[in-house]
């Protein structure tokens, strides 16, 4: 675990004008986050997706909210209902939208009204390529995006695919946000390095909250 006195070194940072890393912002909420997720896991389970290009993703994903997230061959986009239940996504766990809003509110972002959290479960290898967020029809909204688990390393650039890449490491309760001038910066996630984390083993799980209707 990480000595407190880096998590304080390490509080905000701002990554380019209108994102910011939140150094350990929901590390209070982590524990009854990660209970929520596997709640959420019982309605909606963990899959695979596979890209329009026809590859499997290694990162695990599930949605809750009115609407939710999928990627298919025919391309990315947000449907009201689990593809793989046939049912309404989950709703919106009370904590999720609570410390999604309190993190905007943070950044500067007052009126966050997110209507979908993607679950993101990474295991060591899995990775999340660069890329921008465009899938939601609303992009005045902010990104909220939450990092329990393993640290994992963020890529963050702009808004050119070959801009410089930085990276950050997220470490288990961090928060970014990113909307205004970066909120269609290019990102990812670095393959995820063999570790053990004390509270969820080998796993890294990020919720992603967006208004995406
Ligand atoms: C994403 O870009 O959708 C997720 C980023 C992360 O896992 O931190
Ligand atoms: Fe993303």
């Amino acid at each position: 675990m990480m000595p407190d006195l880096f998590l304080e070194e390490r509080r905000h940072i701002i990554l380019s004008p209108g994102a910011i890393l939140l150094g350990g912002f929901a590390l209070n909420d982590a524990e009854k986050l990660l209970v929520q997720i596997d709640h959420l896991a019982t309605f909606s389970p963990f899959r695979h997706m596979i890209t329009p290009g026809g590859k499997i993703m290694s990162v695990a994903m599930l949605s809750s909210g009115t609407l939710g997230w999928v990627s298919d061959q025919k391309g990315y986009h947000y449907t009201h209902t689990d593809p793989k239940t046939g049912k309404s996504w989950p709703p919106l766990p009370p904590e999720f939208l609570a410390l999604a809003q309190n993190a905007a509110r943070s950044a500067g972002y007052h009126d966050f009204k997110p209507d979908s959290c993607l679950v993101n479960r990474y295991v060591p290898g899995a990775r999340l390529t660069l890329h921008q967020d465009k899938d939601e029809r609303d992009q005045t909204a902010p990104i909220v995006s939450v990092s329990l688990g393993l640290a994992a390393y963020f890529l963050w650039g702009g808004l050119q695919r070959h801009e410089h890449i930085k990276r950050h490491k997220l470490f288990h309760g961090d928060v970014v946000v990113w909307g205004g001038h970066s909120r269609l910066a290019f990102h990812g996630i670095a393959p995820l390095e063999e570790e053990i984390h004390p509270l969820t083993g080998s796993i890294r799980y990020n919720l992603t909250f967006r208004k995406s209707g």
